[in-house]
């Protein structure tokens, strides 16, 4: 049941961010062409670069930041793929890779949320947002905010906590077999989540991005 759950929500996700990045284009006009396809490639790679212009301060920020991007794609990886293409529960060696990038990926995680705070915090375009799409003043509405990539980022932070906290608490002796079947499932399906979250926050991000560049 999780794995058709977590496949059927992940493609769902992918495929609404497919038609929005189409529906909703970045630039003027979508060069598909070969050379435009390479030139975008290389785009999304350099911004995983820590930029010339960035302070010390913001190049520390942003390597954080990859860190706890690739911990989460392990994590990703480890926790789903045996489940999803190997119909296995996790163990053995990946159960030992899984909890090795846990801890890291939580620091990170926390060390991330609390720099980045400042820049995601909800500031008077996104009221007006709210108020256009109350006042039904919808054009252009789905496609040149930020809201998006701020909800998303706070979305993810509080579900980082019933995350980690659920696998941390299973740990210790605290909770009865029953207790750890739920804290177990809870886990699965907050991580499921924070997937999900994950995949609309990093396109957001990659498409703030583009429009700066
Ligand atoms: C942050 C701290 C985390 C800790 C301490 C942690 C720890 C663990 C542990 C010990 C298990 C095995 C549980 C068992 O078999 O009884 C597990 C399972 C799992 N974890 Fe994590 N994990 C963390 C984060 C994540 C994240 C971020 C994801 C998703 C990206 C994730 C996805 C999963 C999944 C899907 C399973 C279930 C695998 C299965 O169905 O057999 N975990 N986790």
């Amino acid at each position: 049941m999780f794995a058709i759950i977590s496949i059927w929500s992940i493609v769902i996700v992918l495929g609404l961010v497919v038609v929005h990045w189409f529906a909703c284009p970045v630039g003027d006009k979508r060069d598909l062409s070969f050379g435009g396809l390479v030139r975008f490639k290389v785009h999304v790679l350099t911004m995983f670069f820590l930029g010339q212009k960035l302070s010390l301060v913001g190049k520390l920020k942003k390597l954080v930041y990859m860190v706890t991007l690739l911990c989460f794609l392990i994590l990703f990886l480890t926790g789903f793929v045996p489940r999803l293409i190997c119909g296995v529960p996790l163990s053995g060696y990946t159960l030992m890779i899984h909890a090795t990038f846990a801890p890291v990926f939580a620091v990170c995680a926390m060390i991330a949320i609390v720099g980045y705070a400042q820049q995601c915090r909800f500031t008077r375009e996104e009221l007006d947002w709210v108020v256009r799409l109350t006042t039904c003043k919808w054009k252009g509405l789905l496609c040149n905010s930020a809201l998006g990539g701020k909800l998303t980022f706070w979305l993810g932070a509080i579900l980082i906590l019933p995350v980690a906290l659920s696998m941390i608490s299973s740990m210790y002796p605290i909770f009865g077999t029953h207790g750890q079947e739920i804290l177990f499932e809870l886990h699965r399906y907050c991580a499921l989540v924070l997937v999900l979250v994950a995949i609309c926050h990093v396109y957001l991000v990659m498409r703030a991005k583009f429009k700066v560049d």
